[in-house]
């Protein structure tokens, strides 16, 4: 389409208008059309880049299980890998974690954010709804007002879009959460003394199930993305660059930081894509400013050991969807002005999750001999223990959604996921 056929198209009024095509912005349009809401999406970013932006790669049960209910869960079935365990591994062995026999048989699934990103997108398109891709200069109007206003350019020409509420999908550095006023905010914040720095590696799988590794020399994370495609996390310093990191270094440092007493190392693949991930907590509250409602990396961070970034702005729609839902069917708001208190009781027990796993597993620059003998004291004591191994477990499959019940009725594809156990022979596993 032209832009000057997009420009004509822009919409002028809608009941709830969404900041950014993200897994929560594009969720909660999917969420809201099944409720029979009008959305529109505004996204500063082209379909093409958003679809092709890698983070995260692991769902919990219940996001699957949301995912499953409201009818996209047909490729991630087909495409992606429920793991039922995790290995911690430190003073050169590997422990299991048995997710599925700790949790009453929850698990997580390996599918990839884009792939979300892309069935999402083509959910939305197929069903007919508006997302604006390549806005620019999105600006917030009127929040405390009953009708705020997205004011934003398209194709160079300006547009307002009048709505009924706004929700701010629009991730950290987005516009929305500045909006709010000093006043009717607090911030709880914590930085990191280190980044993960990740690499995408063309190799098969090196381990049937994620490796997180506490070593002197620091953390690294083994996970996969496909049959083809490896995913490796090593801690670094957080103002490392990629051309700190030659792939020899790389290697010889995952060599050292996963050594085993039974000899495991990976064999080499090549590396075709590095970067720095910043590693921080922050907590906006409330999430909820007058008609703007906050969800996902716009109202809250953490760092990604505990692989919950993704999963916490799923958690956030699906309760911010059944309130609007709620809203438009009977006219009452009880559900959500009480968003932001439910969404943050999640949000916390995250942040405690992923504070938690990253005090447990990373070196700290000004940690003597005795905190490193205290990190691993804490790792015995996990895995020598069934009650903190299911903690732990709990926790990293996460609890159920509240209400995910409510979209059963659309269609839930059935079908067989590929588990650990079949991935099992093919895998390079040498435990
Ligand atoms: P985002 O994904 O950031 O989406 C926000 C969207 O808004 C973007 O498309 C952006 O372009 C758009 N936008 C920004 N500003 C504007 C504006 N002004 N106007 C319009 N649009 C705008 N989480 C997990 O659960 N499991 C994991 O395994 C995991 N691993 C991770 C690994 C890495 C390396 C990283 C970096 C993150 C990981 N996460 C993980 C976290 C997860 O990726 C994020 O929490 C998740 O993307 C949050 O989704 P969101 O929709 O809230 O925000
Ligand atoms: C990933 O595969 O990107 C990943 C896995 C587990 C984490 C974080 C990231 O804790």
């Amino acid at each position: 389409m032209t832009s000057d056929l997009r420009a004509a198209k822009a919409p002028r009024r809608t009941q709830v208008g969404i900041v950014g095509a993200g897994p929560a912005g594009l969720l909660l349009s999917h969420l809201l059309h099944l409720a029979g809401v009008d959305s529109v999406v505004l996204e500063t970013r082209s379909r093409a880049e958003i679809e092709a932006t890698l983070r995260a790669g692991v769902l919990e049960q219940g996001t699957v299980d949301l995912l499953r209910e409201c009818g996209l869960g047909d490729r991630m079935m087909r495409e992606g890998f429920v793991h039922q365990g995790i290995d911690l591994l430190f003073d050169g062995s590997r422990h299991r974690i048995d997710l599925a026999e700790l949790t009453g048989g929850r698990a997580i699934t390996i599918y990839p954010q884009h792939e979300v990103i892309r069935d999402l997108v083509k959910a939305r398109l197929d069903a007919g709804g508006n997302i604006l891709f390549d806005v620019r200069n999105v600006e917030t109007l009127d929040f405390d007002a009953s009708h705020p206003r997205l004011r934003y350019e398209l194709a160079g020409i300006s547009h307002e879009l009048t709505c009924d509420y706004v929700a701010g999908c629009d991730g950290f550095h987005g516009v929305c959460r500045q909006a709010v006023p000093n006043a009717a905010r607090t911030e709880y914040t914590r930085s990191y003394p280190f980044g993960w720095f990740g690499i995408l590696v063309r190799a098969a799988p090196y381990s049937t199930e994620l490796v997180y590794a506490h070593h002197e020399r620091g953390f690294s994370l083994v996970s996969t993305r496909s049959a083809t495609v490896q995913r490796l996390y090593l801690q670094c310093d957080p103002a490392d660059h990629a051309d700190d990191w030659p792939d020899e270094r790389i290697w010889e440092e995952l060599d050292e930081r996963l050594a085993t007493r039974s000899g495991w190392t990976l064999p080499r693949g090549e590396i075709f894509q590095k970067g720095v991930i910043a590693m921080r907590s922050f907590v906006l509250e409330p999430m909820t400013y007058g008609t703007l409602y906050l969800a996902g990396d716009a109202a809250h961070i953490v760092p990604p050991t505990g692989a919950k970034g993704l999963n916490l702005a799923v958690a956030d729609v699906q309760v911010l969807a059944s309130a609007f839902a709620e809203r438009y069917a009977t006219g009452k708001s009880g559900a959500l002005d009480r968003y932001s208190s439910i969404a943050l009781e999640r949000v916390w027990a995250a942040e405690h999750f992923s504070w938690w796993m990253t005090s447990m597993l990373h070196r700290f620059p000004d940690d003597d001999r005795f905190g490193y003998r205290m990190q691993l004291a804490q790792l015995a004591k996990v895995i020598g223990s069934t009650a903190l191994q299911t903690a732990l477990a709990e926790q990293y499959v996460g609890s159920p959604l509240p209400g995910a019940a409510d979209y059963r009725k659309v269609s839930a594809p059935r079908g067989r996921y590929r588990t650990t156990a079949d991935r099992r022979d093919s895998a390079a596993d040498t435990r």
